[in-house]
């Protein structure tokens, strides 16, 4: 049978750099929590949106533009969406690809981040910094969902390519990334320890 597999989706799943990781995240989770003490804002915000736990994204979402250590990780980080977008053929000779925003988001038990997807950008993703045993991985949807309407259901041993859902584990150091389009969303930490990852979206120009 001629048979091809035609408009996929592609998730990338790195780690961020080769060595010296775990002072890095160190680092960064020091950060992050000094961060969370400070932004009453984004406190406030997260209890009414993000239950139980914190993010920047609506307060300090641009902490690359006035931390030194964010900085430094935004230029990590666009080598590797440099490395995606050319992987997936994108056309930026003369261009230049901007991070356009960077948060911070701590989950501690009982936390979840409901499926959603990042306007305004056109790749987006998350670098992991402290991913304590057994918390939620990040779980994308198969964006043609809404198309599947009349289609049977898939048997129970189809390969990971035909399910609707594929999950990453989220473990520390690694960056993912996705189209910006493709929506996510994180279970509900159940683990009793803080789960710290930092979210980014890119334009570019
Ligand atoms: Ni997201």
């Amino acid at each position: 049978m001629s048979l091809r597999a035609w408009f996929p989706t592609y998730i990338y799943c790195e780690p961020l750099q080769s060595r010296g990781l775990p002072q890095l995240n160190e680092d960064l989770a020091a950060e992050c929590a000094q961060l969370r003490d400070f932004d009453q804002a984004g406190r406030r915000w997260s209890a009414v949106n993000y239950p139980g736990g914190y993010t920047s994204y609506a307060s300090m979402n641009t902490l690359h533009t006035f931390s030194s250590t964010f900085a430094a990780l935004e230029r990590k980080l666009s080598r590797h969406v440099r490395a995606y977008a050319k992987a997936l053929a994108m056309d930026l000779r003369g261009r230049t690809i901007q991070m356009t925003d960077c948060w911070v988001n701590i989950m501690p038990p009982t936390a979840a981040h409901s499926l959603h997807l990042h306007p305004l950008s056109f790749v987006s993703g998350t670098y992991y910094v402290r991913t304590p045993k057994g918390c939620p991985g990040l779980k994308f949807e198969d964006p043609r969902m809404d198309r599947f309407m009349a289609a049977p259901p898939k048997r129970p041993d189809a390969g990971p390519e035909h399910r609707a859902h594929v999950t990453y584990p989220a473990e520390a150091g690694n960056v993912i990334l996705f189209e910006s389009w493709l929506r996510h969303e994180v279970a509900t930490n159940r683990v009793d320890h803080e789960r710290i990852s930092i979210s980014f979206n890119y334009n570019w120009s």
